[in-house]
């Protein structure tokens, strides 16, 4: 039957790679459909760690992992984790990427770093990968998608296009050198035998997976609230991470799409800038932190850290219907007497309980909190929902009423293992 969205409910890092692989070996297909090697994903399988970027989760186990139309690709970055993990023993050798999916240049990343650089204190705090302006060129139908990779003639004219107007700006508005066009293309060139084999029209293949019966996994990256069109805009990235991308960054039909399931942190956090009600500025954000391992998978930066916000879940929970959530890192909570939650906003003294319409109301916000009972019992080792203390099902109960959502399933450690299911997620 399925085809099955992951999706962030937050700002991202909430353990989209874990769930997904949590799934493992009942998928066929795994298929990132968003973002790039912007994500970072972080999985434990059989005590060994594997952080990645640009490869759907399902490289992991015995899935076809499919790079998506919707995905932006650096060939270096993708050959680097494909070598780093057939270093390690892991087949790669099944993956497949869209001939639509646009390909990240040299220039993408140089204007990335120049643009945050010049916004100064407006600047987003991007991951510097090339993302936004990769996906600018898309929209501006100045791309350079991986099929261009298999007519030189057509790369070349098409690089030399899309640096005409980036170079005088290079140039005269950032002051930097300009790029050379034919050595872009050269590097984008040196890869193409090895891309070749893997390009294809993956929306045909999961087409066709789809009507043979075959599950079909879309592995999100990034999150609703990061979401160009739904997020916290402009504080968010340039793509469509929210469950509805699956269709556009995959190439299916809306009716394809029989789950959503979307994975939410027990607290909150965010990289980079933009508004966070219940951000923790004080000693509590930095032991939610310190106990969470809250530093970034793909740029090493500190995440922000706060107590969980159901207005921004529930947001997340109506616009994508979501259909079961995915509760992570609830072990991190263990130790605190009682837990704040977040369930409205006080703004310019006016009570809201949904998110508000305006960025000015987001930036004006205050949190409204209710005091849950804390555990002290160590709960990793849970693996029953019967298993966990009185207070921390009371915790799940309580946020399945203000995010309208069922939880069903638990995160209690980092480890495939580790997990509390509640009901079957296929
Ligand atoms: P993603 O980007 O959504 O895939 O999330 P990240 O991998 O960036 O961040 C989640 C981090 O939490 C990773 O280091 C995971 O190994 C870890 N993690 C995931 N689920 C759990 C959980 O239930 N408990 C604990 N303690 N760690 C978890
Ligand atoms: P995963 O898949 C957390 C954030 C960046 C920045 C904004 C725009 O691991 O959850 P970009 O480089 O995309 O133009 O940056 O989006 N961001 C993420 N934050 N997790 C991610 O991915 C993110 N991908 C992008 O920090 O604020
Ligand atoms: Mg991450």
């Amino acid at each position: 039957m399925p085809g099955i969205v992951v999706v962030g409910a937050q700002w991202g890092d909430e353990g989209k790679g874990k769930a997904t692989d949590q799934l493992g070996d009942r998928v066929d297909y795994t298929v990132r459909y968003s973002g790039g090697n912007n994500a970072g994903h972080t999985l434990v399988v059989n005590g060994e760690k594997y952080a990645l970027h640009l490869l759907p989760s399902g490289i992991l186990n015995d899935s076809v992992p499919v790079i998506g139309n919707g995905v932006v690709v650096d060939l270096d970055v993708l050959f680097e984790e494909i070598d780093g993990l057939n270093a390690r023993g892991v087949d790669t050798s099944k993956l497949i990427i869209s001939a639509n999916a646009h390909v990240i240049t040299e220039y993408h990343k140089v204007i990335d770093k120049v643009t945050e650089r010049f916004l100064g204190s407006r600047r987003i705090g991007t991951t510097g990968r090339g993302i936004g302006p990769a996906y600018s060129d898309k929209i501006n139908r100045l791309g350079i998608r991986m099929q261009d990779l298999f007519d030189d003639k057509i790369l070349r004219q098409k690089v030399e296009a899309a640096l005409e107007q980036k170079n005088h700006l290079l140039l005269k508005v950032y002051n930097r050198r300009a790029i050379d066009a034919d050595q872009v293309a050269d590097e984008l060139l040196a890869h193409v035998d090895r891309i070749r084999p893997m390009v294809t029209d993956t929306s045909r293949v999961l087409n066709t997976a789809l009507d043979a019966g075959k599950v079909v996994l879309f592995e999100g990256a990034q999150a609703h609230h990061l979401d160009v069109d739904h997020g916290t805009y402009p504080y968010v990235t340039s793509s469509n991470p929210i469950a509805a991308g699956a269709c556009t960054g995959a190439g299916v039909g809306p009716m394809r799409i029989n789950r959503v399931i979307g994975i939410a942190k027990a607290y909150t956090t965010r990289v980079g800038e933009g508004p966070f009600p219940t951000e923790l500025l004080d000693a509590d954000g930095e032991k939610l932190r310190q106990d969470g391992g809250e530093f970034g998978t793909t740029t090493g930066r500190p995440r922000r850290c706060g107590w969980f916000d159901a207005l921004v879940v529930e947001a997340a929970v109506s616009a994508n219907a979501m259909t079961d959530v995915f509760l992570t890192k609830l072990d991190i909570l263990t130790g605190w007497e009682r837990i704040p939650v977040c369930v409205g906003y006080e703004v310019n003294g006016e009570r809201m309980s949904t998110l508000p319409m305006t960025q000015t109301d987001f930036h004006h916000a205050k949190p409204v909190y209710e005091y849950l009972d804390g555990w002290t019992e160590d709960i990793s080792g849970c693996r029953t929902f019967a298993d966990l203390p009185a207070t921390t099902q009371a915790y799940v109960r309580r946020l399945e009423e203000l995010i309208g959502c069922r939880i069903s399933g638990i995160g209690v450690g980092p480890s495939r293992e580790q997990s509390v299911m509640i009901n079957d997620l296929l």
